[in-house]
């Protein structure tokens, strides 16, 4: 399978910087890497009227509720009638300022999957939990939490983000040797839960993942992609982390 570059824009980009960037992102991708692109929601329509099927266009949260009276919320079922393609869930910036928690994003993933939307559900840890050496057991429960209940009807519905909190947009990256630990433990997990797809689930590092440090990240055995916050702004970043200089 391809290595895959996942962009969470955060809340940024006025629409002129959203047309723009695939403007120039069109010109060099050359698809020897997958691209999947999270801008805001309100912007999700134009990225999908300006990207072809090559680039993949999601969101970075949505309701578990598929629609009704939840003023302010994100429908999955209209994600995926928009042709939005995949939604992020259980960001740490998700978890950390929206309170959400792995048990509560049980029901997201559920919902989301149901409307065939891929899922990258993310967990990691804070450096205090890595100090105390909880990191595995944290990301255990992260995963048989938010991932309680539920079956994918194949390998693709479903892809692990491992974020460690420290590194998010902070300039930390955890070492190859640190992210392979965890990823490698992740796909045991996944293993056990998921006996039939769970070792080729797709596993991205995120966590100030740049140019200088993708390639040796992405030679990891068990690092199969990035989710990529800053680096993933710049059309030019972004296509180098997807190989096309
Ligand atoms: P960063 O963000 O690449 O800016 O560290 C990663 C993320 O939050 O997904």
């Amino acid at each position: 399978m391809k290595k895959l570059l996942v962009a969470n824009w955060k809340m940024n980009k006025t629409q002129k910087e959203v047309a723009d960037f695939f403007l120039e992102f069109k010109k060099s991708f050359s698809e020897k890497r997958d691209a999947w692109i999270a801008p805001q929601t309100l912007h999700l329509e134009m990225a999908l009227s300006l990207t072809k099927s090559h680039v993949k266009i999601g969101a970075q949260n949505c309701s578990e509720f598929l629609n009704g009276a939840y003023t302010g919320e994100i429908s999955p079922a209209s994600l995926k009638d928009l042709g939005g393609h995949f939604v992020i869930l259980g960001h740490s910036e998700r978890r950390q300022y929206f309170s959400e928690t792995s048990k509560g994003l049980n029901a997201k993933v559920r919902s989301a999957i149901s409307q065939n939307l891929k899922v990258i559900y993310c967990v990691g840890e804070t450096l205090t939990e890595r100090e105390a050496g909880q990191t595995l057991s944290l990301i255990e429960d992260q995963l048989h939490q938010g991932l309680n209940d539920m079956s994918i009807a194949n390998t693709e519905n479903l892809i692990i983000a491992y974020e460690p909190v420290w590194a998010i947009g902070t300039g930390k990256t955890a070492t190859p040797a640190q992210a392979q630990e965890v990823h490698a433990h992740i796909r045991q997990v996944l293993h056990h839960k998921f006996p039939a797809f769970g070792k080729m689930l797709r596993i991205l590092y995120g966590g100030s993942v740049k140019t200088d440090n993708v390639e040796e990240l992405l030679g990891q055995k068990d690092i199969d992609g990035g989710l990529v916050g800053g680096a993933s702004l710049k059309a030019k970043d972004f296509l180098a982390l997807c190989g096309d200089k």
